[in-house]
Parts: structure tokens; sequence; C-alpha cells
């Protein structure tokens, strides 16, 4: 990777396992720590992407082939990647991902039963070959996941889908953590406060930063602080020294 590339860290699991707050936790914490971060999210991280999202979770699009929902995941992807992701790792930032292709690997692939090898290259083409560095598997009793997902919404098309399909999704992180260890720290949430996994999840990432050598920016909070604006898209400073590598 060129120098000064920044650093690619996923976030994944099942449906409920409450990602999208430990994103927004873990971005303002190392914001305020001084390090340059960016978020991205999938599906809808994106104004294209929000308007793929909504034609593959409404519950109007009941007859949406299962090659149809991969290449809209794909394609959602592929705007992240070369709007946000791309464009923050080159910049040298910390970029944390709410779901990356391991969610089409776990849901269209292990879920649903499409070719592992067609969502494989469909994503390659859609990511440019980008993989995470270190990806935070929120691991959760998918019972639970789709009680806590269908209480703050009113149930989108992938959650309504039968118990028997979340768990070959969470059945399949599981071995994908297995198959990588070194990429993949798996973190029970099951039944804990959202305060508890954050202190988890950010022990995990500046363990795995210090590890990496990724400096932080000294004067971050003190900048931050002073704008009092929101914690990530925020920095342009010292680019992380390692980071985010592609697939041969
Ligand atoms: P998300 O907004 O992350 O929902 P949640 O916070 O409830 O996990 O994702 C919406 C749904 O899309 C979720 O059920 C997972 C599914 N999904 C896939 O099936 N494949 C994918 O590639 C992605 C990114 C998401």
């Amino acid at each position: 990777m060129p120098s000064g590339w920044g650093v690619f860290i996923s976030f994944e699991g099942p449906d409920g396992s409450g990602k999208s707050t430990q994103v927004r936790k873990l971005a303002e914490a190392l914001s305020r720590l001084g390090y340059d971060v960016a978020t991205a999210s999938e599906p809808g991280g994106t104004a294209i992407g929000r308007r793929i999202r909504e034609i593959i979770l409404d519950t109007r699009s009941a007859g949406l082939h299962g090659v149809t929902e991969f290449l809209l995941f794909a394609a959602d992807r592929a705007q992240d990647v070369h709007e946000v992701i791309l464009p923050a790792l080159r910049a040298g930032r910390v970029v944390l991902a709410d779901r990356f292709v391991d969610s089409s690997l776990a849901y269209q692939a292990h879920g649903l039963g499409m070719d592992l090898d067609s969502v494989l290259s469909a994503n390659r083409i859609a990511t440019d070959g980008l993989r995470p560095d270190l990806t935070l598997l929120l691991d959760i009793d998918v019972a639970e996941g789709v009680a806590r997902a269908k209480g703050r919404s009113h149930g989108d098309r992938i959650e309504e889908r039968m118990l028997e399909f979340h768990q070959r999704v969470r059945d399949a992180y599981h071995q994908m953590a297995a198959a990588e260890p070194d990429r993949f720290r798996v973190i029970d949430v099951t039944g804990k406060p959202a305060e508890s996994v954050h202190e988890e999840v950010l022990a995990q990432v500046l363990d795995f930063l210090a590890a990496r050598g990724v400096e932080r920016r000294r004067s971050g909070r003190v900048q931050e602080e002073r704008k009092g604006g929101p914690a990530c898209h925020a920095h342009h400073g010292d680019p992380g020294a390692a980071g985010g590598h592609k697939e041969a």
C-alpha cells in the first residue's frame, strides 16, 4: 500500500447486534483521542446508496430475486467504496464501516444460498479487491437480535425472514471468524448494555491501532472541542502509517 494509506475497520453482525450505535460511539471516542476518523455504512451510506437501500429493504419489494438482491447490495457497496471509503483511506484516515463484504457472504451466500463464487466475484468488482484490516464481529443470539431490530422499526424485508435464515447468517459469521482469526475479533453482545460493549470495542481497536503503529494527532481533542462539531468527517491530520490492503 502507498505510504500514508489509512486503516480500514469493518463492523459485522446479525440484525439487531447494535453495530450502528457502536460505530458512532467508537468514532466519537477515537476522534476525542485525536485519531482522524471517517465512517461508512451499508446499505445506504451515500445518496445513491439510500435509493438502492429503499429498493432492497422495502417490504413492497417482495418479488426481488436473490440475484437482484445481491447485485443491489454490491452496487450500493461499489458506490460506498468509491465515494467514501477509498478517498478516506487515501487521506490516511481510520475508516469505520458499518457492514462490508462479509455481510453479503453471511446473508446472501450462506443465508439465501446464493453461489459463493458469484457473490465473491461480484464483490471483487464492487470493492476493487479492498479488504478490511480488522473486522469486529458483534455476536448476538438471533432471537434477541431480531426482537431488538424489530423493536426499533417496523420490520424490513430482511428482518422479516424466518429465524432459521438469521441462524444461518450467525453460523456463517462464526465460520468466517474461525477461518480468519487474525482479521476478526468477536465480541459477544447478547444481553449486554451498549456502554459495556463500547468499552470492549474501544479496547480492542486501540490495541489494534497501537500494534499497527497508527499515530494520533496530538491536537485532535482541542480542535474538536473548539469546533463543537460532529466527531467524524472532520479531521485532516497526520496519516496513519499502516493500513488497508487489497486481495492479490
Ligand atoms: P443494516 O442497516 O445494517 O441493518 P441492521 O442495523 O438491522 O443490521 O442492514 C440492513 C439489512 O441488510 C440487514 O438485515 C442486513 C442486510 N444486508 C445484507 O443482507 N447483505 C449485505 O451485503 C448488507 C450490507 C446488508
